[in-house]
């Protein structure tokens, strides 16, 4: 079996599963098991297991003796606690993994947890969930933030110069926070894409020039356009939004004065089809590239850019891409990205429109 599809079966397994390492402390846990910790890989990955998972059993010495002898440990009926919510009964599973020093503890059946566990079989969904729980407390958090603005303001009116500053940093900074709270909210809010044959160079030149007289005004946009390219089929809307937040990240990369370049290239290409889990296939020959002269993406978490709040910056969201990349698979196309430090691609392949369809249909 292949590394990839091992990882396949890990992320989509339906029992929450977390490996320990030798000094008992989390390694990696799937998807099902970041939902039942209510938490995210990230976040949790190297924390101590027993101030994280709280099992009301006796195991100590049961727990020594199995690690002693290497063998596996099964506890039934026990109740499991997190930390941030009441504990569940479920029946735990301990073992050592051959050929590692560590554990993996499953936890099986916990019944109230049927109902999470089907959306959080794969990474996605479970990053889903986490967008799920930031949408609610972003709508929880905004209406007190208003108040607080509110009650700023209003003490501004009877300050002194000195302490005026402080109710203009208070009103200033929750402006920011609720921004904030505006992205994750858009994010939840997204519908599925209305779709219909688009011209994809009109889009690109929306976002061109709407980039041009905002946030990219530094930077020299070049087209590099396939006269031929057919129609898509997509929400010209959406892939306006897809297409600014590819060029204000370009844009933003790029050094505030020198500036930068963005090269905004579009090419059919015949061969490229997505092949799908259930092996049916779908062909996504309409390419778009944008390509800029910076940077590059922060080694640290290259790997994980599409991921929802990952970000480089440091008021970044990090909801950027993970809209991006959202829109792109709600449309049944492919985003990929390829970068060094002074070339960042990325690629956008998207299906075409039927071959009879006119724009406006
Ligand atoms: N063109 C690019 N060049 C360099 N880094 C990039 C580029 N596009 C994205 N990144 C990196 O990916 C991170 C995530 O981007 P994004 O999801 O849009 O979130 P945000 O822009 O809010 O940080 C950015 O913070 C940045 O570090
Ligand atoms: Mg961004």
């Amino acid at each position: 079996m292949s590394a990839s599809s091992r990882a396949d079966i890990w992320s989509s397994l339906p029992v929450p599963a977390i490996l320990i390492d030798g000094g008992d402390h989390i390694a990696d846990l799937n998807p099902a098991a970041e939902g039942f910790m209510n938490n995210s890989a990230r976040w949790l990955v190297g924390q101590p297991i027993w101030d994280r998972l709280a099992v009301d059993a006796p195991l100590e010495e049961s727990l020594l003796r199995a690690r002693e002898q290497g063998t596996p440990l099964f506890v039934n009926d026990v109740d499991v606690g997190t930390g941030n919510r009441a504990p569940l009964v479920c029946s735990l599973h301990i073992a050592p993994v051959t050929g590692q020093p560590g554990w993996m503890i499953m936890l099986i059946s916990p019944r109230e947890l049927a109902g999470r566990m089907t959306q959080s079989h794969s990474v996605k969904s479970a990053a889903k969930s986490a967008i799920g729980m930031a949408e609610m407390l972003a709508h929880e958090i905004k209406n007190p933030l208003a108040g607080i603005a509110g009650a700023a303001q209003l003490l501004s009116m009877n300050l002194s110069k000195e302490d005026l500053e402080l109710t203009d940093l208070i009103v200033a900074e929750t402006r920011r926070v609720v921004k904030l709270l505006e992205q994750v909210e858009q994010f939840g809010n997204l519908s599925p894409p209305e779709l219909r044959p688009v011209n994809l160079h009109d889009v690109l030149d929306r976002a061109r020039r709407s980039a041009q007289l905002g946030f990219g005004g530094h930077m020299k946009i070049v087209e590099d356009y396939d006269p031929s390219l057919p129609l898509a089929l997509g929400d010209p809307d959406q892939l306006l939004q897809v297409i600014l937040n590819l060029l204000k990240n370009a844009s933003e990369a790029a050094d505030s004065k020198e500036g930068g370049k963005i090269r905004l290239r579009t090419f059919y290409e015949h061969s490229f089809r997505l092949r799908r889990a259930d092996g049916s296939g779908q062909s996504v020959p309409l390419q778009i590239e944008i390509e800029d002269d910076g940077p590059g993406l922060p080694p640290d978490i290259k790997g994980d850019v599409f991921d929802p709040f990952v970000s480089g910056k440091e008021n970044g969201t990090g909801l950027g891409l993970a809209l991006v990349s959202k829109i792109i698979s709600d449309h049944g196309g492919w985003i990929s990205v390829d970068s060094v430090p002074g070339r960042t691609r990325f690629r956008i392949s998207l299906p075409r429109a039927p071959r009879d369809a006119k724009e406006n249909d």
